[in-house]
């Protein structure tokens, strides 16, 4: 498998894959509005860094948002920090490494551009990315943890990079 950016014509399939992977977790009755902004690629290119993988005959397993520092959909200030969001992999990938291998990616990326932190957040639903999350480096950062209108309560975690 690798990992880099992503082309623009592989942001139809990096879409396919990010709502398969969330709708795989939260079933059919996601969040209609949820889904629309999960399924925006375009509207979030040029932004932000989209990270894709992909197997050997060029099919896009899994992508990930790495978000370079405080800007567009960052919800940190500290230029010192990056972030992450929208992980996803395929549910028919999943299990193999992929999902590893981008929180990888993002973290070099991180590393490389100088960054102390790699932040991001997550639900207590998403057991087997706080698992993969945990194995990588990241640990709970409560007091950035944040109660969404809905009252769904995002989980904070965050990682030294290049540590
Ligand atoms: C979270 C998610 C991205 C993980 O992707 P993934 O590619 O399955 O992740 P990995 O394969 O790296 O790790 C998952 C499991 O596979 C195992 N694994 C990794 N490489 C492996 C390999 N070569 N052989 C066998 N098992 C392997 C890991 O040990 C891990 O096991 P565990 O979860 O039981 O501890 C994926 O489940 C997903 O898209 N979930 C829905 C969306 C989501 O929750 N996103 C997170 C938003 S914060």
């Amino acid at each position: 498998m690798t990992v880099r950016d992503a082309r623009q014509d592989e942001f139809a399939d990096l879409a396919a894959v990010t709502l398969a992977a969330y709708r795989d977790l939260l079933g059919p009755a996601m969040d209609a509005g949820y889904a629309a902004e999960l399924a925006d690629v375009d509207g979030r290119a040029g932004l932000v860094d989209l990270l894709v993988s992909v197997d050997e005959a060029g099919t896009v397993e899994g992508g990930v948002v790495y978000i370079p520092g405080p800007g567009p959909m960052a919800w940190f200030h500290g230029e010192d920090e990056a972030g992450l969001r929208m992980l996803a992999v395929d549910p028919g990938a999943q299990g193999r490494g992929v999902g590893t291998a981008l929180v990888v990616a993002c973290l070099a990326r991180a590393a490389g551009a100088g960054k102390r932190r790699l932040l991001l957040h997550t639900t207590a639903s998403m057991t087997a990315a706080r698992r993969l999350y945990e194995r990588a480096g990241f640990r709970r950062d409560v007091e950035h943890d944040h109660l969404l209108a809905g009252g769904v309560a995002l989980l904070a975690y965050v990682a030294d990079v290049g540590q």
